[in-house]
Parts: C-alpha cells; structure tokens; sequence
C-alpha cells in the first residue's frame, strides 16, 4: 500500500466521523508493518472531554487488535498534539505522518511534529 492509497483509505473513514458540535469530521488510516490498515474517525460528545480524534480511534483499534508495529498514518488533518504523543509511545521518530486534503499529501516525520515527545 502506497501513500496515495492510505490516504485514499483516510478520506474514506471520513465518513463514519461523528461530529456533531464541530461538524469537523476527521478521517485516518493506520498502515502496519505486515500490511494491514486499521481506519478512525473522530467521535464526539455531548460532554465534550471525552471526544477522540481520528488518529487515536485508529491507534486503539489496532493496539487492542495485538499491533504494535507501525508503517505510516495518514490524517485528513494535522494531527493534535495529544495524538502525536499517543504515537509516540508506539512509534520512533522517523515514523511517517501523511497529512491529506484529498488531494495529495504533506508528508512528515512524528520526530519533526513531536520532537522530544515523552517516553519513559
Ligand atoms: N480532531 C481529530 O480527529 N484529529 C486531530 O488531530 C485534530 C482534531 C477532531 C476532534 C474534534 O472532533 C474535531 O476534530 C474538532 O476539533
């Protein structure tokens, strides 16, 4: 799977977003590292705090599926900084973040986004 295509998969995820207060619907697309994508979307409260982003609804359906080896993610927004750290607790530096408006990318590193990200 190439960068076009995950991000493919990202705007496609997009569309399960519920997003009812920002009516911001974000979509994205996890490649692991023996090929399988996980997809996210954010999903929104009534209460606000407990909303997740795109990103780590992708993150935690992977984590929770026994991944932990991760290829590339593709976002159709830059990702928040809660997110970046998420990643940074499964991924090194150089992983690679595609930040997509459906048509083409940006393409970064978590290290350029999160630089010094936290880790124990
Ligand atoms: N959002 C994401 O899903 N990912 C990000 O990295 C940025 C923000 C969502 C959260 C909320 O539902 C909406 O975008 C507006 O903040």
């Amino acid at each position: 799977m190439n960068g076009n295509e995950l991000c493919k998969e990202a705007v496609k995820a997009m569309e399960n977003a519920y997003a009812p207060y920002s009516k911001f619907k974000v979509g994205a697309a996890l490649l692991t590292k023996s090929g399988k994508v996980y997809t996210g979307c954010n999903i929104e409260n009534a209460s606000f705090s407990p909303t997740v982003c795109a990103e780590r609804t992708a993150i935690f359906k992977a984590v929770s599926e026994g991944e932990r080896e991760f290829e590339m993610l593709a976002v159709t927004s830059s990702p928040c900084g809660v997110c970046r750290q998420v990643l940074t607790e499964f991924c090194d530096d150089d992983f690679i973040i595609l930040i997509t408006n459906g048509d083409g990318y940006t393409k970064h590193t978590l290290g350029e986004l999160l630089p010094h990200g936290f880790k124990l």
